[in-house]
Parts: C-alpha cells; sequence; structure tokens
C-alpha cells in the first residue's frame, strides 16, 4: 500500500521529557522514537504514569512550562517543537487535531459548547471543507449526546466529564486534520457508548486519510482500531510493531503481562488480572531494565544493563534481552 512507503507525516526522534529538580529529574519520556505514516492509527498502551500523556503533549505542545523537553518532533517537514507558540496553535487549529485527557482544560470556560462548535466549523468552511451540510447539533449527535440544542447553550461546567469529552470528540473530529491525537477519549463513558466514538475515528480516517494516535488502557479497542502498537513502560517504548503481530506474539514480558490483564471472561465470571508490584519512581529508576523488578523472566542481565532495540520482524520490535529467545 503506497501508505507504507510514502514519507511519514510524524517522526518522534529521540524524545525526553523531564520533571523535577535536573539532579533528580524524572523522565516522564526517556528517549523514544516512533513515525506514523499518513492515515494510520496508532495505539498506545501502557499502565497509568507509564508517559503515554506526557508523550502527546509533547508532540502538540501542550506540556506544562516546567517540563524539560529533549529531541525532534517533526510534523509534515518542520520541526515542532522550534516553531513559535503562535505557529503551533495554527497548526492546532487546523491540521492537527486533539482530545485531551483533561477535558476542563481544553474547552474554554468563558465560552457556551455552541460557541466553541461553532468555531470548528468556521474554520472548517475557511479550509473550504463546507461542501457538506455538517450542523453543530448534526456533530453533538454523531457523538451521542442527549439533547444536543440545550448543550450547545451551555457551558463547559455545566457538563459532565463525559459529556465533554464527547464535545472534543466532536470538535476533533469535525473537520478533516491530517494528525488527531486522542488520549483516552472514551475513558468516563459507558461501553456501549464507546464502540461508537471509536468507530467514528476509524470513520474519519478512512474518509480524510487523518494518521491517528489512540492512547486507551482499553486494550481491545486498540485491537480492533488500530494498525500499529506502541507499548510504553517507564517511560520508554519497550515493544512496538504491527497491532495484529503484537496481539498475536508479543515479545516483551510486559506487553505479555498486559495482554493477561485483559478481562479473562468464563461463563459468567470476569477475572481481572493485576501485573503484580508496581511502576517504579521515575526519579529513582533502577540500573538495566525498568521492568526487571516485576518481570517473570527477568535473568542477572536485565538488572545491569539497559535492554537495546531488538529487531523482530518487519516492523516489530521490542527492548529486552530476552525477546528473541522462545518463551
Ligand atoms: N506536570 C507534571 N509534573 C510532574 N510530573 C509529571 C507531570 N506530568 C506528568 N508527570 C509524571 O510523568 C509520569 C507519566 O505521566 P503520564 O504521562 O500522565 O502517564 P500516563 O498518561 O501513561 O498515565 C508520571 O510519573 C507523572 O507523575
Ligand atoms: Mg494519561
Amino acid at each position: 500500500m503506497h501508505r507504507e512507503t510514502s514519507p511519514p507525516i510524524l517522526t518522534v526522534k529521540d524524545l525526553t521529557v523531564a520533571f523535577g529538580p535536573m539532579e533528580r529529574p524524572a523522565r516522564a519520556v526517556a528517549g523514544l522514537n516512533l513515525t506514523l505514516q499518513p492515515g494510520e492509527i496508532l495505539g498506545i498502551a501502557g499502565e497509568s504514569g507509564s508517559g503515554k500523556s506526557t508523550l502527546c503533549n509533547a508532540i502538540i505542545r501542550t506540556l506544562p512550562r516546567s517540563a524539560r523537553v529533549g529531541g525532534e518532533v517533526r510534523y509534515d517537514g518542520r520541526q515542532l517543537l522550534a516553531l513559535s507558540e503562535r505557529e503551533m496553535r495554527g497548526l492546532r487549529g487546523s491540521e492537527i487535531s486533539m482530545v485531551l485527557q483533561n477535558p476542563m482544560t481544553s474547552l474554554d470556560p468563558l465560552f457556551t459548547i455552541g460557541n466553541q462548535v461553532d468555531e470548528v466549523l468556521r474554520e472548517r468552511r475557511r479550509q473550504g471543507q463546507s461542501n457538506d451540510q455538517v450542523t453543530a447539533i448534526g456533530l453533538l449527535r454523531r457523538v451521542h449526546l442527549t439533547a444536543p440544542e440545550l448543550r450547545l447553550r451551555q457551558y463547559p461546567h455545566q457538563l459532565s466529564g463525559g459529556m465533554r469529552q464527547r464535545v472534543l470528540t466532536a470538535m476533533a473530529t469535525a473537520a478533516t486534520p491530517r494528525l488527531l491525537i486522542a488520549d483516552e477519549p472514551t475513558t468516563a463513558l459507558d461501553a456501549s457508548i464507546q464502540d461508537e466514538i471509536l468507530l467514528l475515528f476509524r470513520e474519519i480516517r478512512d474518509r480524510a486519510g487523518t494518521a491517528i494516535i489512540i492512547v486507551t488502557h482499553d486494550l481491545s479497542a486498540i485491537r480492533r482500531l488500530s494498525d500499529r502498537i506502541i507499548v510504553m513502560y517507564a517511560g520508554r517504548l519497550v515493544e512496538e510493531g504491527p497491532t495484529a503481530t503484537v496481539f498475536s506474539a508479543p515479545r516483551h514480558p510486559y506487553t505479555r503481562a498486559l495482554l493477561d490483564s485483559l478481562p479473562q471472561v468464563e461463563g459468567d465470571t470476569v477475572t481481572l488480572k493485576a501485573i503484580p508490584g508496581q511502576v517504579p519512581n521515575l526519579a529513582e529508576l533502577p540500573h538495566g531494565c525498568a521492568f526487571a523488578d516485576r518481570c517473570p523472566v527477568a535473568i542477572a542481565r536485565c538488572r545491569t544493563e539497559d535492554p537495546t532495540e531488538m529487531q523482530l520482524g518487519l516492523r516489530h520490535r521490542a527492548f529486552c534481552w530476552l525477546a528473541d529467545t522462545a518463551s
């Protein structure tokens, strides 16, 4: 497919984001590399605290000022980390859309939902995307908001978290961005609505060739929706590959543990298996592999040497000393 061979729309090179004191930094993202092709859907998985939101925010430059960012984020030939705030705002309003994890900060509390949705529709017309009859009410219906007429007159604080999330999704999928970043866009929603919202993302990719990065704790959603997956642990990318490959043959013990923690359904019983142990403190990472303390197969080397990238097949890689041994 041409998608595979066209130049990437996004290239992240050796990205590092540190918080806290210089002498004892917590690296929420550490030396991360990834590329995204036009029209590709990339899923990001990993426990809470693994750096998924920090990665998304670093790409679109919505990190707090206290974050120290290194490396490169190249979007369509432009080095995003070097753009002015104004140039970046311009891109965010047109080519790059996002649904961030904390919706209260992404909607302007001073304007009604209607004002904000209308602004997106105006931008869409400015870009010459107005040949269809999309209305503000239609957009809210698409994300299954009840009483859309009322919602348009309301202010963000009058909506629940789940409703705000859906408004943001409606806005992000109204235009036809070239890159869409969605950080847990369905977390606060009922399971039945989650699926339909996720379908919206697929639809916009199919319709407009939008490249999408989607973060969700819902691995089954990633499995259904994404072409490729990256798994993060303690700020690092630990495994990456085509979704089908990673789900059928995960090579990093952390990926296996994550997949094992999917709810297991047997008859009427649903068991949730948590991964034993805890995510390490980022400011006090042990030597070697950050997962070694929780890893069921760790060997001595894992506690002394950082695992290097192991190429496992076409576009499949893992950072584990044991990734190329049978499990
Ligand atoms: N503004 C911040 N200040 C200090 N530490 C932060 C900040 N944002 C994130 N972190 C730290 O970065 C790590 C990763 O957080 P986050 O990117 O939110 O993970 P995830 O989205 O995977 O749950 C956490 O340890 C968190 O405490
Ligand atoms: Mg997050």
